[in-house]
């Protein structure tokens, strides 16, 4: 739990270096700023944020945490990960308001708008899993919220080179129920995308993160583009284990 925690802190910290501390902020401050947004202001959490004349837009990043499982004969892995996800929402701003020293606000996700970001190739809809954690408003109106999320996806397996065996897994989002001329979907503009430099090793797999992909696709029904992320991994196996078992017996 603990190395979870660290982790969720640096990944955070690397796209919130903007971030600001204050430490003038009082509790009564952060209750007249939830009555402005909640109660003045009458926040609709279904109302989905609109930009002047312009389209909703969503940068996303998964970072993969740890292998659970990496079903060969399936093709299925079952992996956990977070789903860091940012937009701008323009009626949680309180820049110009007298409330303007405070620099965000933590916020139930379930208090807010959220993107209806779904992965479509994952093979079991009970999974993605995403767990409502507390989302980080700031002043601009720019919202972070980093789900964690339990996937299962499916990969494209290669036996070829066994024990050597390496196998590539990607992993798509996009919006369930808006056309990109509604809602679009941008990697998120970090130093390391997709990142792993603190993932949970898995006795027998090793995962490395090949690139993150965008792709609009139109259909032959409809004019409107569908615009997708998706985030490729590549899985190797260590055939250190197999060495190991192999070996063992000749000693
Ligand atoms: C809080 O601190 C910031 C920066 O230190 C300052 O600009 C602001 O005026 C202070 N606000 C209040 C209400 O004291
Ligand atoms: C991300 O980076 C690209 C290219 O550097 C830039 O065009 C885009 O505006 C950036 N997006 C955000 C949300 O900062
Ligand atoms: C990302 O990697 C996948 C798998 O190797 C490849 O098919 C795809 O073309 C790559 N995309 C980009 C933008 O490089």
């Amino acid at each position: 739990m603990r190395a979870l925690i660290v982790i969720v802190v640096l990944n955070i910290s690397l796209i919130t270096a903007y971030n600001e501390y204050s430490n003038n902020v009082t509790t009564a401050d952060l209750k007249e700023l939830r009555k402005l947004l909640f109660v003045s202001r009458d926040y609709d959490r279904f109302a989905r944020p609109i930009p002047k004349n312009d389209i909703f837009r969503v940068s996303i990043d998964y970072n993969l945490i740890h292998i659970t499982n990496f079903d060969i004969r399936s093709q299925i892995l079952t992996a956990e990960g977070w789903l860091f996800s940012s937009w701008h929402d323009g009626s949680l701003a309180w820049d110009t308001t007298a409330l303007r020293h405070i620099p965000n606000i933590r916020i139930p996700s379930t208090q807010l708008y959220l993107p209806d970001l779904m992965s479509y190739n994952s093979v079991d809809y009970g999974s993605p899993r995403i767990i409502n954690t507390n989302a980080i408003v700031y002043r601009n109106g720019n919202v972070l919220w980093v789900p964690p999320m339990t996937l299962k996806a499916m990969c494209r397996v290669n036996l070829k080179r066994w024990p050597y065996d390496e196998h590539i897994c990607f992993i798509k989002f996009g919006s369930w129920t808006h056309d990109g001329y509604i809602m679009d979907v941008f990697p998120m503009n970090r130093t390391n995308p997709g990142l792993l430099n603190d993932i949970w090793k898995n006795t027998e797999f090793d995962i490395s993160y090949i690139n993150v992909t965008r792709d609009v696709k139109f259909y032959d029904c409809c004019k409107e583009p569908y615009p997708s992320i998706s985030f490729f991994f590549r899985v190797q196996r260590r055939p250190s284990l197999y060495h190991y078992i192999i070996s063992m017996p000749a000693f």
